[in-house]
């Protein structure tokens, strides 16, 4: 998985992709992240940017020759990788999307700052528009390292076998059961026995119900589209009922 990823401010990326995980994927050759300047194709003497907006009002916007001239630079003859935008305009960034985004080899992520981008970037050269969450940042960067990072831990090879992303909370469509580690025992809290019983099917049983249960309480919405059983169903009848 390739990722370009074009900013104002590429030293940003500094420690999210030079530590751990990502650090390891990049290392295996698994992952690929280069880091654009936009201000390197900024024409003018003094490599301007942004400009103020016609119509008055406040702020700054990203001007669309250095951001289309980037773009295009990056992408060359490529045209079927996606060119997304970071914005708090896009479709909310999900587990769905990001698994999504995983089935492409390349991504080119284009980094906002200031008010936005000059309409006409969406216009000529943008395909899709990502907003991580209904709140605004100072700017694109911090939510083009979540893309990579939650992309990254598709890309088979980069989490260890042993603990794959099937399970994780968001990819069953449920959110994840409770975990325990040594000491059995701590401030009077025990693991709970089925968990030291060695009973590998009960754990499984354990597990799911718990999962059922810690999403109901917490994301009952996610109820909704999971796919239940109707045992399960069942289950969570019960538990509403408060009989669980
Ligand atoms: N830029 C500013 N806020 C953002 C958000 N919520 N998601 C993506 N890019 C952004």
């Amino acid at each position: 998985m390739r990722f370009d990823i074009l900013t104002l401010f590429p030293a940003m990326f500094e420690g999210p992709m030079t530590e751990s995980i990502l650090k390891r994927a990049q290392e295996k050759g698994l992952i690929e992240v280069n880091l654009h300047n936009i201000r390197d194709h900024a024409t003018d003497k003094h490599k301007t940017t942004d400009d103020t907006p016609y119509g008055g009002g406040g702020g700054m916007v990203m001007k669309v020759e250095p951001l289309v001239s980037a773009v295009e630079a990056v992408r060359g003859e490529d045209s079927a990788t996606p060119i997304i935008l970071m914005t708090p305009q896009g479709r909310v960034l999900t587990q769905k999307v990001v698994q999504e985004l995983a089935q492409h080899p390349r991504l080119i992520l284009v980094c906002g700052r200031y008010e936005g981008f000059d309409e006409r970037v969406r216009q000529t050269v943008a395909t899709d528009e990502i907003s991580v969450g209904d709140y605004v940042l100072t700017g694109g960067e911090l939510a083009a390292m979540l893309i990579v990072d939650a992309v990254s831990r598709l890309v088979p090879g980069v989490l260890g076998a042993q603990w794959g992303a099937d399970e994780d909370s968001h990819a069953t469509g449920l959110l994840e059961y409770p975990h325990y580690t040594k000491p059995p025992e701590f401030r009077g809290l025990r693991v709970p026995d089925v968990l030291v019983s060695g009973h590998h099917a009960e754990v499984e049983k354990w597990r799911r119900r718990e999962s059922l249960k810690r999403t109901w309480q917490r994301r009952p919405d996610m109820l909704l589209t999971a796919e239940l059983t109707d045992a399960e169903r069942w289950y969570l009848a019960e538990l509403a009922k408060g009989n669980s």
